[in-house]
């Protein structure tokens, strides 16, 4: 079975690539002890997410959706210099487990956990003047649109923005669908294809990715123009 076959090859690639890390292990443990879904980002995926943000050298760093912090310490590990990881989360027990695992991982002064709904968090960030040089959108689907606009206003040029899950084990592809989250996930792609082509804000593509997590997809763009 397909399933059977990426996760193997999941374990594969992390036995050659990816050393023990007590504090990532530790995160998903107390992630699951709190009850938190397992929909963090796979170890590999978190690995790609810090060698992104390592090739753009960020310092300041934007995710939306944290969970409990389990990419947010991948992307926390990144930060070049004094950098800083804002990451956006609407559930506070969520946000309480990922302080908890920020701490932990030792990352408490490299990282600005804010609560609440994401569009009502990002105009502070907009008025206080940050520029992001790395954008990670993984939060609730159907408003990726939005955070799409918002990750291109608040990004510097030269900064990159990924988005998760845009495959959804194809699901993506069901134009009919009522489910909120394939229609954020549909509209987000006709937005990302404009912004590119017709306003040349960024220049962006989609590849999809099987492993441990199944089967997805991220998106990655360029931020190319004010
Ligand atoms: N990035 C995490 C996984 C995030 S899961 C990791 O890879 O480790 C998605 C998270 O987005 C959940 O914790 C959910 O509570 C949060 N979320 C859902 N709607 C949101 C909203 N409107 N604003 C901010 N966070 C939201
Ligand atoms: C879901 C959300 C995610 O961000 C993810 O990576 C996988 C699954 C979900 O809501 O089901
Ligand atoms: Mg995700």
């Amino acid at each position: 079975m397909a399933q059977d076959e990426w996760t193997a090859v999941d374990a594969y690639f992390s036995e050659k690539l990816l050393p023990p890390d007590d504090a990532l292990e530790a995160a998903l443990k107390r992630n699951r002890d709190a009850g938190l879904p397992a929909i963090d980002v796979s170890p590999l995926q978190g690995k790609l997410l810090f060698l992104l943000a390592r090739l753009v050298g960020a310092r300041n760093v934007l995710e939306i959706g944290t969970l409990g912090g389990y990419s947010t310490i991948w992307l926390a590990r990144a930060l070049a210099g004094a950098g800083k990881v804002v990451t956006l989360e609407y559930s506070p027990a969520h946000a309480a487990v990922a302080r908890e695992n920020i701490r932990a991982a030792g990352l408490e002064t490299n990282v600005d956990l804010r609560i609440g709904a994401a569009l009502e968090t990002l105009p502070a960030l907009e008025q206080e003047g940050v520029v992001f040089d790395f954008v990670f959108v993984d939060a609730d689907k159907r408003s990726n649109p939005d955070y799409l606009r918002w990750a291109l206003r608040l990004a510097r040029i030269g900064a990159v923005v990924a988005v998760d899950n845009v495959a959804r084990a194809g699901r993506v592809l069901d134009a009919a669908s009522d489910d909120p989250d394939i229609i954020g996930i549909r509209r987000f792609l006709d937005l990302a294809g404009q912004e590119m082509d017709q306003k040349k804000r960024w220049s962006a593509t989609a590849i999809q990715t099987v492993g441990a997590k199944g089967w997805d997809g991220l998106a990655i763009g360029l931020v190319e123009q004010a």
